[in-house]
């Protein structure tokens, strides 16, 4: 169980480090100082019905409450340690898996640990303005308890970096509350945590492509050969699952909402649709596509040494790596990879070690399929004549193989000029962000009330009715 009584709520026995719980302690006015700057606008006062986890097991939610959002109990919670845990791949395959942190991975290690700990707060930032435009207390809702469980995501990082880091740890969290989401000066550390997420479709759609991805690095880090990251890991992962829901089923109820007053008014134009105050298939497609390819870019380079390092080191292991049947070092295995050559996409093999980036993507699109169909079934149960797709893989990217390239979506590759001429058939325009926006000028306050551009959801939360008050503005 989660110790409550104490100033950082844990179970990782703080109480019995005293420099560490002090260092903590030290941290934490920052971090609420970061949560008053950049947490939800105007969000202080609000009573929110959240849940706190109680224990680290996966049905360990049971408590939920009206909590102000400053007031939530942040805190640091690992799986409990398995003494007959071993580092499960790679050169060190076989041996206990690590208390400490090995003296020649050090920097590496850290590394990983701020690259994920820089996210959790960025999408807090990005999100900031979104309360303002919610389309119902339950999304409301939603939105917050998003928001405090990246924060305690944040804090799950910087646990790690201020126990086992020592100084250098220490300036890295400090460095976690500096960076700004989009900020020109002092940015956060990946592409898709700089854009801005202007309005509700993108938050969904962020929150099922770019949490998802967020799982799926949790995945293959909750895999290290350090033990006390592959605990952290496996805890945040039951908070990740319930973004990823808000994510599908927010763009879902946006779909539904679409199709009935399709069907009803039997309209088909993006135009005619659009007039009716709901958002047409053509721009949740365009949104799919932006979310989709800046999300594939987060992997990195489909050929990576970093990437063959960090496996070969037992940092980071791959998707179920312990569920994998391989040898789990992978010197002679290989992996295909796509580039372009000659204005062509070829595949080819390369050493599985150096493609491991792209062995994630792949898992992860594999998931995202999975989702895109379920929104599909939505419209195909409407008799709607509407395909969602998934764009090619090097669609509009930024890192790897395909940057530099003017892919299509169909996986032509193009001339930047005939790429071009066809981005905002592809991509959200300039106009369809504005219309997005039009929709959603105020926010949506009374109990029970949806926007008129989405579907209720079929439930509300921890068996509340849907007209139940799950935020109290005071
Ligand atoms: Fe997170
Ligand atoms: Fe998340």
């Amino acid at each position: 169980m989660i110790n409550y009584t104490e100033k950082i709520p844990n179970n990782v026995d703080l109480g019995r480090d005293r420099v560490l719980q002090r260092a903590l302690e030290h941290w934490q006015p920052a971090f609420l100082g970061w949560w008053s700057d950049m947490g939800p606008t105007e969000s202080r006062n609000y009573d929110v019905y959240l849940r706190t986890a109680i224990s680290v097991e996966p049905d360990g939610w049971a408590q939920f409450d009206y909590i102000k959002m400053p007031e939530y109990r942040w805190g640091i919670f690992l799986q409990p340690r398995d003494e007959r845990r071993q580092v499960n791949f790679g050169t060190h395959k076989g041996q206990p898996a690590w208390q400490d942190v090995p003296g020649e991975y050090r920097s590496t290690l850290r590394r990983i640990i701020v690259t994920q700990g820089d996210t959790e707060p960025a999408s807090v930032e990005q999100q900031k303005m979104l309360g303002l435009s919610c389309p119902s207390l339950y999304d409301l809702r939603n939105i917050f308890q998003v928001n405090v469980e990246e924060g305690r995501h944040l804090w799950a990082m910087v646990y790690l970096l201020h126990r086992y880091f020592g100084r250098d740890g220490r300036e890295e969290a400090e460095a976690l509350l500096a960076r700004r989401s989009g900020d020109t000066d002092n940015p956060r550390i990946l592409g898709a945590f700089n854009e801005p997420t202007p309005d509700w479709l993108a938050f969904y759609m962020f929150t099922f492509f770019t949490d998802r991805d967020g799982k799926f690095q949790l995945c293959a880090l909750a895999e290290s050969g350090f033990d006390p990251l592959a605990r952290t890991c496996r805890f945040m992962l039951t908070e990740e699952a319930h973004h990823m829901f808000v994510g599908e089923t927010g763009v879902g109820r946006i779909i539904q909402r679409t199709c009935e007053v399709m069907k009803e008014k039997k309209l088909e134009t993006p135009s005619d649709v659009r007039a009716l105050g709901v958002i047409d298939l053509q721009t949740i497609q365009k949104y799919l596509n932006f979310h989709y390819s800046v999300t594939l870019d987060l992997y990195g380079s489909d050929v990576s040494s970093n990437a063959a390092n960090y496996f070969t080191s037992g940092l980071k292991g791959r998707f179920r790596e312990t569920k994998l049947e391989d040898d789990h070092v992978l010197i002679d295995a290989f992996y295909p990879v796509s580039e372009v050559v000659g204005g062509q996409i070829v595949t080819k093999n390369v050493p599985a070690l150096t493609a491991l980036n792209e062995r994630l993507r792949d898992d992860y699109i594999d998931e995202i399929a999975d989702g895109v169909s379920r929104w599909q079934r939505v419209i195909d149960q409407a008799g709607i004549p509407f395909r969602l797709t998934l764009p090619h893989k090097g669609f509009h990217r930024e890192i790897g193989n395909f940057a530099g390239h003017f892919i299509s979506p169909e996986g032509e590759v193009l001339t930047e000029e005939a790429w071009k001429k066809h981005e905002f058939e592809w991509v959200p325009s300039p106009k369809d962000y504005e219309f997005v926006q039009s929709l959603m000028s105020g926010r949506v306050a009374e109990p029970g009330k949806f926007a008129n551009w989405i579907a209720p959801p079929l439930r509300g939360v921890n068996n509340q009715p849907l007209n139940f008050e799950y935020v109290r503005f005071n």
